[in-house]
């Protein structure tokens, strides 16, 4: 069991088992309002997923693991129909909410293969997934900890998108590092960029750093440049989607250009991800499907019709050359490739 009352910026948690469902705290209204919303089946389950209301690789993986005690209680309840067949059909519905989270698709393929051996499918599935949460801040914590590791003192730190505890069990990825490194008194500066469109950085790591007492400074996305060509930047520290097994990431759309950035300015590129974060099968990047997302998210309200146009991928890949460590709570891997990423299976 995991002693998270010893950590000093530990205070939320997104996703949680209350009752007989899933307790999701509402990520679309934050920081405006802290609302949780009950979630008791795999349709609202799916749905919750595709508007964002939980969102991060990491807590859509934890979120999906207790999809799958839902499925299991609702295939049970379908008495007339095969047990296996409904259950997998429910998993494939919250499967299709959202594509690029490999955590989704490892927790579902984990509950598919585990509950082939369980006699009581839906409390054997709660423990599994209740450790699956557990698990999750644990490497959480100790990917700070190994990120920290990285830093010298004075260390001045830009984060993008939300990879904190709102976008994992608890801690977070990149905000962890953040959070261990505060800890160490190892931060001179943290940078948060906004995150357009859906202002992630703006709205929810302000909110989590704000909640930890942990000061940061907002930046436009357009901003990141001119930062680091003034010196201001030594770490690019972001979590991850996806990892390839030659080290190639998935991430929040913006993560390329701040990486390509980061290399002409001699800045360091830190991917924080736990293993659950890892596509075991796959060997780069071009089988990662990138998410588009409505228009509607970006082209103001009063363009319609088809001659004005958006565009609105919501993620990027960062090949590996352009990433200087890869931290999971296995320990660091420098200048991530085929070879060492294989030495993360032993
Ligand atoms: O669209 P989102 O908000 O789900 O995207 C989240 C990210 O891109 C995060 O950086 C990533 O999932 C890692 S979260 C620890």
């Amino acid at each position: 069991m995991i002693k998270t009352e010893t950590l000093l910026y530990d205070t939320i948690r997104p996703v949680s088992w209350y009752a007989n469902g899933l307790r999701l705290l509402d990520q679309r209204q934050l920081p405006s309002k802290e609302v949780y919303l009950d979630i008791n089946s795999t349709q609202a389950l799916s749905q919750a997923i595709k508007d964002m209301v939980v969102r991060g690789a990491p807590a859509i993986g934890i979120a999906a693991a207790f999809g799958a005690v839902l499925a299991a209680q609702e295939a049970l309840a379908e008495t007339a129909k095969d047990f296996t067949a409904g259950f997998n059909q429910r998993l494939d519905l919250i499967a299709a909410s959202r594509p690029t989270a490999i955590n989704l698709f490892n927790a579902l393929n984990t509950a598919r293969a585990v509950v082939k051996t369980m006699r009581d499918p839906v409390a054997e599935l709660l423990q599994w997934a209740s450790t699956w949460l557990i698990d999750d801040i644990q490497a959480n914590i100790d990917i700070g900890e190994w990120g920290a590791g990285c830093f010298n003192k004075n260390t001045r730190v830009l984060t993008h998108c939300n990879a904190g505890a709102l976008a994992t069990g608890g801690y977070g990825t990149a905000l962890g590092v953040i959070r261990s490194a505060q800890e160490k008194n190892l931060l001179d500066k943290i940078y948060a960029s906004e995150t357009r469109p859906w202002n992630q950085g703006a709205r929810l790591t302000l909110w989590e750093l704000q909640q930890d007492g942990i000061p940061v400074t907002l930046i436009a996305d357009s901003s990141a440049a001119s930062l680091m060509q003034q010196g201001l930047i030594d770490w690019i520290v972001v979590g991850a989607d996806t990892i390839c097994m030659n080290g190639d990431i998935a991430n929040k759309i913006g993560t390329y250009s701040l990486a390509v950035l980061a290399k002409h300015h001699g800045v360091k590129v830190m991917v924080a991800a736990p293993t659950t974060t890892i596509d075991w099968k796959a060997q780069s990047s071009e089988h990662i499907v990138i998410e588009q997302r409505p228009s509607s998210e970006i082209l103001p309200a009063n363009y319609t019709g088809d001659l004005v146009t958006a565009l609105n991928p919501v993620f990027d890949v960062t090949p590996a050359e352009l990433i200087s460590v890869i931290v999971t709570e296995k320990g660091v891997i420098e200048s991530p490739d085929t070879r060492k990423m294989a030495a993360l299976i032993q």
